[in-house]
């Protein structure tokens, strides 16, 4: 068992990392809130494979439980389906003191997150994420949110989790696609300062695909750590948290492009490229570092191209450019990017010439 802190001062807990791990947040519950109602939030993908033994290590102790499931899929993070499982949570009168259990991925952990912080003006939630960029990302730090019609994410709160309890065995259960396109977000923090790790992952990539559970424990809580550090230094993404979005900036312009019917971390993958192309336009960085990174990304078999995201569409610069402009997070005119003085080195340039980006993003329609 593993245990990294995420120290924020009232609002510190604990992250936990552990095979079979059900066992343990039942008798977590058990130990701490033995008269609160444990309310399960999960989707049909996730219930298939987990809700049965979820339910089964808290049926030993005789709680009051209640499975609430959502579809899969970003269409759930919608304020009209928090509206409707609110309503359902208050008919069966939801106490101030029961506990919301997010069940599944990102989009499982920033539903429930956001209820939690609204319900009865908010009650406490855990996070038991099941995918990899759960594991090592959305469900620490308490970014929770729903989209709307002008983008993702755009509606939430910062509310903080009072435990996250992660198995490292849900990884099995998970579509290769969808692990690999999870471990971009791996990459993303040795990229960001830890050059090592880097060459850690590079060395492991074999293992990493076909997810041996030793290497892939350590890795969950490498990442688990690095994120703990940042959150605890800029909780609301004032600064240094920002860090954490290299290759997004690109990546949420592509993901918008393709209507979102496509990876996220996949889109990630290409943008961290882009964002290495874009450093070395601007001098900061050596070409070396581009064609490391790339070579790690076709080793673990992630899109290095828009091409490789989809071969049919007709790219356009401009419009990725326009997708850019129009993030509704944006402050000022310039466009924010993550990029790299060296692997292990990010930093944020706060202004960068639409001819550069335009260049950039050109490079990649055929590679
Ligand atoms: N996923 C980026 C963050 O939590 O800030």
């Amino acid at each position: 068992m593993k245990t990294v802190n995420v120290s924020l001062k009232d609002r510190s807990y604990q992250i936990i990392i552990k095979k079979n791990i059900f066992a343990n947040i039942a008798a977590h519950h058990f130990s701490n809130y033995k008269k609160s109602k444990a309310i399960i939030i999960t989707d049909k993908n996730v219930a298939k494979h987990y809700i049965k033994k979820f339910v089964s290590s808290f049926n030993k102790y005789k709680f009051e439980i209640q499975v609430i499931e959502i579809l899969p899929g970003e269409k759930s993070k919608d304020l009209l389906v928090i509206k409707k499982v609110a309503e359902k949570l208050l008919k069966s009168n939801v106490k101030r003191n029961d506990i919301i259990y997010a069940l599944g991925g990102g989009v499982v952990g920033d539903f429930s997150g956001f209820l939690a912080s609204i319900i009865l003006r908010g009650i406490k939630f855990i996070q038991v994420p099941t995918t990899l960029l759960s594991q090592v990302d959305s469900s620490v730090g308490g970014k929770t949110g729903v989209n709307t019609s002008t983008g993702k994410n755009l509606i939430g709160s910062f509310y903080q989790p009072t435990a996250v309890f992660i198995d490292p065995n849900t990884l099995k259960s998970l579509p290769q696609k969808e692990f690999m396109s999870g471990y971009s977000e791996v990459l993303k923090y040795s990229l960001i300062n830890d050059k090592k790790f880097f060459y850690w992952l590079d060395l492991n990539s074999n293992k990493i695909i076909s997810k041996n559970s030793k290497t892939m424990t350590e890795i969950i809580n490498n990442c688990c750590i690095k994120k703990s550090i940042i959150v605890k230094k800029d909780e609301k993404e004032l600064n240094h948290r920002m860090l954490l979005n290299l290759g997004h900036t690109f990546a949420h312009a592509i993901e918008k492009e393709l209507k979102y019917k496509v990876k996220h971390g996949e889109a990630v993958s290409v943008g961290i490229l882009m964002a290495i192309r874009l450093s070395i336009l601007l001098n900061k960085t050596k070409h070396t570092n581009y064609n490391l990174i790339k070579s790690h990304l076709n080793k673990v078999n992630l899109p290095t191209s828009l091409i490789c995201l989809n071969s049919k569409k007709k790219w356009n610069a401009r419009s990725l450019i326009r997708n850019m402009l129009s993030d509704k997070k944006r402050v000022d005119k310039n466009i924010k990017f993550i990029l790299l003085h060296d692997i292990g080195k990010a930093y944020i340039e706060n202004s960068v010439s639409y001819e550069k980006i335009y260049l950039t993003i050109k490079e990649f329609f055929n590679e």
